[in-house]
């Protein structure tokens, strides 16, 4: 991985100016974000920023081709990555006009002229099939509420030998993030199960794809992956 790319993940919340709590937290970065990062998912910055550039390398370095982002959520983890792909065309797509609305904000500020924003749902994608080199999603899949229907939209919407990347909470790696898990986070509807233990989402991935690789750091799996051409 290029230094630029690493001192993207490294820097993401001081390269955007993150706005709050929420990128304080996915970047372990602010005080109560990283307070949270220990308590909840037991992980430090190094363990955060390990599980990025993992999920993050199955973007090839002066990438070109067209890539989906899907949530992009407020955009804090990826828009700093962007900056360092100028040549790529990349389309962002949440559920939520206000989450996006802060991913818009940070493309802006960093004057991303390749990013495009739509909202919508992962379940019924609004693009032909075979669209994209690459879909990535970032924290996704533990909060979509249909993901057999987010699976086979990402499928559907990759070119054939595209890329399939990213991470999100798999039960069954650390007791105390599954209690929280279960007792907060569902509760206030931000993560919705059924989810993924490692051996499952390995299992899925290597029925559907080719060359997977995957592994998870404490509770966050990290894969990339190949459709078949
Ligand atoms: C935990 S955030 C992750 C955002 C970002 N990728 C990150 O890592 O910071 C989850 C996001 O999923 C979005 N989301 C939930 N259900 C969705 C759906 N059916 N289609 C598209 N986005 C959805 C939410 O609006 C939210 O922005």
């Amino acid at each position: 991985m290029s230094v630029e790319r690493k001192e993207a993940i490294r820097g993401a919340y001081r390269l955007t100016g993150g706005s709050g709590f929420y990128d304080g937290m996915i970047t372990c970065s602010t005080l109560s974000g990283k307070a949270v990062c220990r308590l909840v998912w037991a992980m430090n910055k190094t363990e955060c920023d390990a599980y990025l550039e993992k999920t993050l390398s199955g973007i090839p370095e002066h990438f070109s081709g067209r890539l989906l982002e899907v949530p992009v959520g407020t955009g804090i983890l990826t828009m700093p990555v962007y900056k360092t792909l100028p040549e790529a065309d990349i389309t962002c797509l949440d559920y939520s006009p206000d989450m996006m609305k802060q991913a818009q904000e940070k493309a802006e500020h960093l004057q991303l002229r390749n990013v495009t924003f739509r909202q919508g749902d992962v379940g019924a994608l609004p693009y032909n099939d075979g669209t994209f080199d690459i879909v990535l999603s970032l924290n996704g899949f533990h909060a979509f509420p249909d993901k057999e229907a987010a699976y086979r939209e990402v499928l559907r919407v990759l070119k054939p030998g595209g890329t399939f990347c990213g991470c999100f909470y798999v039960q069954g790696e650390h007791r105390r993030t599954d209690w929280f898990i279960r007792h907060a986070y569902e509760k206030a509807g931000f993560f919705t199960p059924p989810y993924e233990t490692v051996f499952s989402l390995k299992g899925r991935l290597e029925q559907t794809y080719e060359a997977v690789r995957a592994g998870n750091l404490k509770s966050i799996a990290w894969f990339c992956c190949r459709k078949a051409k």
